[in-house]
């Protein structure tokens, strides 16, 4: 042990007489203490040589936050002397010159710098001086953080504002931090906070901002502790308003039901409190309500061909409200399946075709962009398409309004474009399967007032 801290003194002692800077001869461990309130602090140093190497003389001051310095102590070889006002709180450690604090008190915080002679007895009449200062903060610790929300009732959607507050009851030098469902929450455009983060306004609160907060405070000398979840709970909606049913075909917003049948439908938003819903059937003469709740049953036998209903949703709170229309069609549903399966043969033809045409439409289109959009040269190339390319000739009668599902896009083309007026970008859009779907309603819609029965085969 002795030989090696002989060792390192050798070392050093070289290196300070090469360098003229050299290696420690003392060390402290951190430049930066955190005490706490009431406890102690050691300001503790390590000397890199044996102490009975060298003969020792120094000081150690305190510089407060206002910057008055006053000496600790001073000491050397024989005696130490302690001032009067801290004889009772300090503590100093003659071998290593560390220095212990009691009962640290708000006071205490600041600088404290030990400057130190040295006097190595193997060099005589060199005295080398150390200097080192310490940065000492004193904190109390953070009690448990209370949580406090304005308003403490549930709160509307965007016509309210949401004050949350954290306090604690000890503690200084607190950080503040946010949560919601154990999240961390940062400043944006709603989400506002006081400068110390203690309070957080959410201005105005809207349906995401559901959830569980929490506040969270450490400081230099806590662990972070957590308050209590409060739960924020917000009235919003109707939003995403939906119509479904088990039973039908749906083609957008077209269910077709078999005559006869039952059919449930089912009217469904997303909304804080839950919806009332109010059925409504729409005809060209009169709208009435038929029922309430969130289910429709509908007896297709005591319906028109088509029919047209409504779903609306009412949030009572929110006073917001939301609908969504569909059509009812009764068709025999299974002769429309047999039909599909009937025609398995042209429909792989239609979708040759429809592959074909998209080929043909994309090719032209590429044809146009190139010749800087001419129309009407597009448009009589699909007009003077071989009548029979197309799978069926467009009927004058429609003796048998079943017919007609099917191949609507290809019905439609002529009559979706308005000849002339037609444009490079109207040519693009047919080949979006949007389009083809408001084809579908279109025909489906035109179904002609004509008795159910004639639809069946
Ligand atoms: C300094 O000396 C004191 C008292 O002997 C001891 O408690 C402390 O651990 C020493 N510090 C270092 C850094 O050696
Ligand atoms: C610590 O200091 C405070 C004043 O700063 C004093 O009230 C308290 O009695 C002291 N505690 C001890 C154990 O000396
Ligand atoms: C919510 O805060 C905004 C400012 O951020 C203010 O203009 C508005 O009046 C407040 N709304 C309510 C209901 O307090
Ligand atoms: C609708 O009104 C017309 C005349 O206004 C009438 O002929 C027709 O029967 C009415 N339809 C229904 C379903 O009431
Ligand atoms: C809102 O509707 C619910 C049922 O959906 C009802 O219980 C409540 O009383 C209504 N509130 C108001 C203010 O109408």
């Amino acid at each position: 042990m002795e030989a090696t801290r002989t060792t390192v003194l050798c070392v050093c002692s070289v290196l300070f007489a090469l360098t003229d800077v050299g290696c420690e001869l003392i060390h402290i461990r951190s430049s930066v203490h955190h005490g706490t309130k009431g406890k102690d602090l050691l300001l503790s140093v390590d000397a890199r040589f044996p102490p009975d190497a060298a003969e020792i003389q120094g000081s150690w001051s305190h510089i407060n936050v206002n910057g008055a310095s006053t000496i600790l102590v001073s000491f050397n070889k024989d005696s130490k002397i302690i001032d009067m006002m801290y004889r009772k709180r300090l503590d100093f450690k003659e071998p290593n010159a560390s220095l212990s604090i009691r009962n640290l008190s708000e006071d205490d915080e600041g600088y404290y710098k030990l400057s130190l002679n040295i006097e190595f007895h193997s060099e005589k009449g060199t005295v080398k001086k150390e200097e080192r200062t310490i940065h000492v903060t004193v904190d109390e610790p953070v009690s448990r953080p209370v949580i406090e929300r304005k308003p403490s009732y549930t709160v509307i959607e965007d016509k309210a504002n949401v004050t949350w507050t954290c306090s604690v009851e000890k503690g200084t030098r607190v950080a503040f931090r946010w949560l919601r469902d154990n999240v961390l929450l940062t400043p944006s455009e709603r989400y506002h906070f006081t400068q110390d983060k203690s309070t957080l306004l959410i201005s105005p609160v809207r349906k995401e901002d559901k959830g569980t907060y929490r506040c969270a405070v450490s400081n230099p000398v806590s662990q972070i502790m957590e308050s209590r979840g409060v739960e924020l709970n917000v009235y919003y909606g109707p939003y995403n308003l939906e119509v479904n049913s088990g039973q039908g075909l749906r083609t957008g917003k077209v269910f077709t039901i078999n005559p006869g049948e039952l059919v449930h439908f089912e009217c469904q938003a997303d909304s804080n409190p839950p919806n009332s819903y109010v059925w409504i059937s729409k005809s060209p003469n009169a709208t009435k309500i038929i029922t309430t709740g969130p289910q429709l049953q509908v007896k297709s036998d005591e319906l028109a061909q088509t029919e047209d209903y409504l779903c609306r949703a009412f949030n009572n709170v929110t006073k917001k409200q939301d609908e969504a229309q569909f059509t009812l069609v009764v068709a025999s549903l299974r002769t429309v399946k047999e039909k599909y399966a009937d025609d398995g043969r042209s429909t792989s033809l239609l979708a040759a075709i429809a592959v074909c045409s998209s080929f043909i439409i994309g090719f032209m289109l590429l044809f146009l962009f190139r010749r800087a959009c001419h129309p009407k040269r597009v448009l009589m190339n699909i007009y003077n398409r071989p009548f029979s390319e197309q799978k069926r000739p467009h009927r004058s009668g429609h003796e048998d309004a079943a017919d007609d599902f099917g191949i609507y896009e290809f019905v439609s083309i002529p009559g979706k474009m308005d000849s002339t007026q037609s444009s490079c970008k109207s040519l693009a859009r047919l080949e979006s399967i949007q389009d083809m779907h408001t084809t579908i309603y279109d025909v489906i819609r035109h179904v002609p007032e004509s008795p159910s029965a004639s639809l069946l085969k």
